[in-house]
């Protein structure tokens, strides 16, 4: 099937509007989306504490009937008058400012627009930020705040009435950092991030934008060039930060004169149009991309296979998984190999035992495996849950035959007579030991030969500080738990940035000889900010051996291309720590077992104490029966 290609969501940004319905037809026959203007006119500024009466008796702006309230909704995004700085040093001019802002804010809640875009051009932002706080302590209007930044300096050269010079030491991204913190990371601030003619020079400044809540990029027209044909086209440097964010989904703003006259406004719609169109023809055929769309940032419960019983939907998205299974029959064919030489092969004969089969995906790689290097294999498929030994008792009586032997019991129940060459099983969480594989494998592993093999035969923890605001918000929404923050959540990061690579956490080997088994963890990891950041959370990752060097990994430094059956953990803080680059940010984790269930507790000690997140497993655990 041929993906569905979309249009790009590009709006046009104009500084004064003269008659709004014209200005919206104007736009629409432009092609793009919607129009950002500001919502009240100079002539019409209005001085609230000197001089009270000038304009008083003249309407503030336009009237709402000049359009529907559709019309306003779906066309109009507001901008802030130029004419206000709430954090000016002359008394007067702050007051009148933080009047008129709340002003203006008002009438956006009158007109139920959706988004109000407010530039900020230093980091003096206190008054600004009280009064935006103020605002959208407000529950009954729903309107956006998005807070407008260049995302250089480079901008800063542009003037912008009554705003004092900025201090040398302060970025765009401390102004906003700034902001939401001091706005308590509302879930309603949102970015509308100006593109600047220099970009940052280091990558990891820029990527850290890909954490914010990035909701439109304004592009000046000053910006574009021109190409042999004479239409505007914007350079390599500035393609490639656009291609990067057109995986958020967000809006593209055209703003300034146009420099192409000739060609007409439409030509800066078409270009982004066609950069997006060949965005999505290079990502959006790629298998990752058609299993993994739409999960972008959305928290899941972590699956409890052991607890609860996987429905048929959960292990056909597992079956889809192109590499997995292939990893697993690769490891087995190796395994069968060391075990049986070519000579023996027609006459020795090895067991293997799938513990927790599922469907029967790795029954059937293990089948494979055995064909394609002509070994002979007793098969025996264990599985706890009725429903998948109702489709493997359907399989063994289609196809299977006395191929294979269903057992359907827990894996630590199961007393046979005879043992196995191989264990196979594939009881992993989004960071390896978080469905109880260690727990299930060492009640099973006297199922095994004393020189068995285990495949896997063993798997790591990974985990990496991350700051993504829209996670963090998302998990502040969740109404799952009482505290939202203790749970850990398997998501798709997207919307985020990595503050510092992953470090090994946790260990877990198979079969576990010790006398006495602890499955009891606990790990202190230093780690050192690359940039200034705001972390929010840890993303937890695995990797698994499976025989010898054959492995599978969502370790971003090693992820196994393609492979989709796992999204990455993310174990949130309940308040986001401010971090400064080269700051060592010390994180502990323990994981804890009981009789009844496993959980993990974690918490930050530099460069500030958080919290002990998830003491005694009082929001999330899992079960072990
Ligand atoms: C992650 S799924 C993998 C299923 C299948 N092997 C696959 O790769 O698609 C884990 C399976 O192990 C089963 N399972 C978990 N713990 C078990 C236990 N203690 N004994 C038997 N089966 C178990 C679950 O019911 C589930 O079917």
């Amino acid at each position: 099937m041929t993906p569905t290609i979309k249009t790009v969501r590009c709006a046009l940004s104009v500084p004064t509007v003269v008659d709004i319905s014209d200005a919206i037809n104007n736009t629409i026959d432009n092609k793009f989306t919607y129009l950002i203007c500001p919502l009240f006119h100079p002539r019409f500024k209005r001085e609230h504490i000197a001089g009270g009466l000038k304009h008083q008796e003249l309407p503030m702006s336009r009237s709402d009937l000049d359009l529907n309230a559709e019309c306003w909704q779906n066309y109009v995004v507001g901008h802030l008058s130029k004419f206000y700085n709430c954090d000016s040093e002359d008394e007067m001019t702050r007051k009148n400012a933080i009047i008129g802002l709340s002003e203006e804010l008002r009438f956006v809640a009158h007109l139920n627009l959706t988004n109000f875009v407010i530039p900020i051009r230093n980091g003096n932002i206190e008054n600004l930020a009280r009064t935006l706080n103020n605002n959208l302590m407000n529950k009954l209007a729903l309107y956006n705040i998005l807070i407008r930044v260049p995302m250089h300096m480079d901008r800063l050269n542009i003037e912008i009435e009554n705003f004092p010079a900025r201090p040398k030491c302060d970025t765009p991204w401390n102004w906003w950092q700034k902001m939401r913190t001091l706005c308590e990371e509302s879930t309603r601030l949102g970015l509308a991030l100006e593109l600047t003619n220099d970009l940052p020079e280091d990558e990891e400044e820029i990527h850290r934008w890909f954490a914010e809540p990035v909701r439109m990029v304004i592009i000046p027209t000053s910006l574009f060039l021109t190409n042999k044909s004479g239409f505007p086209v914007l350079s390599k440097a500035h393609q490639k930060f656009i291609n990067k964010f057109l995986s958020l989904d967000i809006d593209f703003v055209i703003e300034g004169a146009n420099r192409h006259s000739e060609k007409g406004m439409s030509k800066y719609f078409e270009y982004l149009n066609f950069l997006y169109k060949n965005y999505q023809l290079s990502n959006n055929t790629t298998n990752t991309y058609k299993f993994t769309k739409g999960y972008e940032d959305c928290l899941q419960n972590p699956l409890q296979p052991l607890m609860d019983n996987l429905e048929s939907q959960v292990y056909e998205v597992f079956e889809k998984d192109p590499i997995k299974y292939a990893q697993y029959k690769k490891a087995v064919a190796e395994a069968l190999c060391d075990r049986v030489s070519d000579e023996e092969k027609t006459s020795k004969e090895t067991v293997i035992m799938v513990v927790g089969a599922g469907r029967g995906p790795l029954v059937k790689a293990a089948m494979q495996a055995a064909a394609d290097t002509e070994r002979k294999v007793k098969l025996f498929a264990i599985e706890k849950n009725p429903n998948a030994i109702n489709t493997l008792l359907n399989l063994k009586h289609s196809l299977w035959g006395d191929k294979v032997t269903i057992i359907a019991k827990d894996m630590r129940d199961w007393y046979p007579t005879e043992k196995a060459d191989i264990l196979v099983s594939e009881l992993l969480g989004s960071i390896g030991d978080n469905e109880l594989s260690p727990e299930c494998l060492d009640g099973a592993q006297r199922l095994l030969k004393d020189d068995g093999i285990s495949i896997p035969y063993r798997y790591r923890s990974f985990i990496a500080p991350v700051q993504s605001y829209k996670i963090y918000s998302e998990v502040k929404r969740c109404k799952d738990y009482e505290h939202p923050h203790e749970a850990p959540y398997v998501v798709l990061l997207n919307n985020h940035c990595r503050i510092d690579d992953e470090k090994f956490l946790f260990e877990f080997t198979h079969p576990n000889r010790a006398e006495k088994i602890d499955n009891n963890r606990y790990g202190k990891l230093d780690f050192q900010a690359k940039f200034d950041a705001t972390l929010h959370g840890f993303g937890g990752y695995f990797d698994s051996h499976l025989y010898k060097d054959v492995d599978i990994s969502i370790t971003p430094s090693t992820h196994s291309p393609d492979m989709i059956s796992w999204f990455p953990m993310f174990f949130p803080l309940k308040n986001p720590i401010n971090i400064k680059k080269n700051d060592t940010i010390t994180v502990h984790f323990w994981r804890c077992v009981s009789s009844k269930q496993v959980w993990y507790e974690w918490c930050v000690t530099s460069p500030s104490n958080s919290v002990i997140h998830n003491p005694n497993g009082r929001t999330y655990w899992i079960g072990l029966h």
